[in-house]
């Protein structure tokens, strides 16, 4: 029987040392220390030994169980780190990792964001209008004609219930003195519409800034300063301002504001950048109608307007040739603009 045993145990240990991968370690286990496993076997056997054998041969029996465990032990810990070894083979630790991208404000936004920073510190509010409007707000409370051109379908994404997409923030203005009396000083950023053909300057969604102050005794001098303020803060105190007279139903006298700044170009040209006049009497008196009062009462109070586009300011200022970028969300264009 010891005879038997060390064979046993030479056989079993080589066995393990032998098995490649873990289903050949497993038939191993099973012929040695499973339920009929020749280690096993050779634990029944003890009941057929004399007396006085036993202890030793019980000694002996528990050697080679521990040996064969722990060799069992040892060659499964082994395979188990030869095929996580193998799994990671062809990867580099210390390679860096893949960095997230983390995203930038939209130039756009960059530049509406100052815009705005800079008018609420002379007291201007925020205020918001629909981006589908009426044709009343869009254009006869603006004291537009039914035979103006910015009516026609050609021109206007009109919904078939009649109202338009706004085709510019000028309706605002309306939203604001409906609700709200003097005095009334607001700006207001957003979305306007138009047929346009898209092209490198054209698209058929746009931004605007539009602004409205109303009050008792608001002059030309106030709208002069207000913009001339405005576009100094936004370009550098290099920047000169001009005001040609112009036209638009909804201001008289209207001028167009042209600029001239080092930022814009060298400062060589003139800009047309903006249009604004004082808010004609007449769109206080279709408010005045509307509302049932006489808050907007012309003969008390005077009040100026203006609006500018977004992204011709923005193509300017940063240099880029095709407003189309601006909405192509390009992260090679959009990163180079994070503040
Ligand atoms: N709404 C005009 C446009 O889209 C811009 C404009 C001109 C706005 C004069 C004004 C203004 O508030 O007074 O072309």
């Amino acid at each position: 029987m010891r005879e038997e045993l060390n064979v046993l145990r030479g056989e079993a240990l080589r066995d393990i040392a032998s098995a490649t991968d873990s289903p050949a370690l497993d038939r191993v286990r099973v012929a040695y220390v499973g339920r009929a496993g020749r280690l096993t076997n050779a634990g029944e056997q003890m009941r057929h030994l004399a007396k006085e054998e036993r202890p030793e041969i019980g000694k002996l029996l528990h050697e080679v169980r521990q040996a064969v465990s722990a060799a069992l032990e040892e060659r499964t810990a082994a395979l188990q780190s030869a095929a996580e070894e193998a799994e990671l083979a062809g990867v580099d630790p210390t390679l860096p990792g893949v960095a997230r991208a983390v995203g930038s404000m939209h130039p756009l936004q960059v530049l509406q964001r100052r815009a705005v920073e800079i008018f609420r510190r002379m007291g201007f509010a925020l205020a918001e209008g629909p981006d589908i409007e009426t044709e009343w707000h869009c254009f006869d409370a603006l004291n537009t004609p039914e035979d103006h051109p910015a009516r026609n379908e050609q021109d206007t994404f009109y919904l078939p219930d009649g109202r338009l997409l706004r085709t510019h923030t000028s309706s605002v203005q309306i939203r604001t003195m409906e609700g709200q009396a003097p005095p009334v000083r607001i700006i207001s950023p957003g979305a306007a519409y138009r047929r346009d053909e898209v092209d490198a300057t054209h698209l058929a969604q746009f931004t605007q800034m539009e602004g409205l102050y109303v009050d008792e005794g608001v002059t030309l001098g106030d709208l002069k300063g207000t913009l001339e303020f405005f576009f100094r803060e936004l370009f550098g105190p290099d920047t000169s301002v001009r005001f040609r007279p112009h036209f638009f139903p909804f201001t008289e006298p209207s001028y167009e504001l042209d600029v001239r700044a080092a930022a814009l170009g060298g400062g060589t040209r003139w800009l047309e950048l903006a249009g604004c006049g004082m808010v004609d009497p007449a769109v206080f008196e279709q408010i005045n109608a509307r509302r049932g009062d006489r808050a907007f009462d012309p003969d008390k109070v005077t009040g100026f307007a203006f609006g500018f586009g977004l992204e011709r300011l923005a193509m300017i200022l940063y240099g880029v040739p095709d407003i189309r970028m601006f909405v192509e969300n390009d992260q090679r264009f959009l990163s180079q603009f994070a503040p």
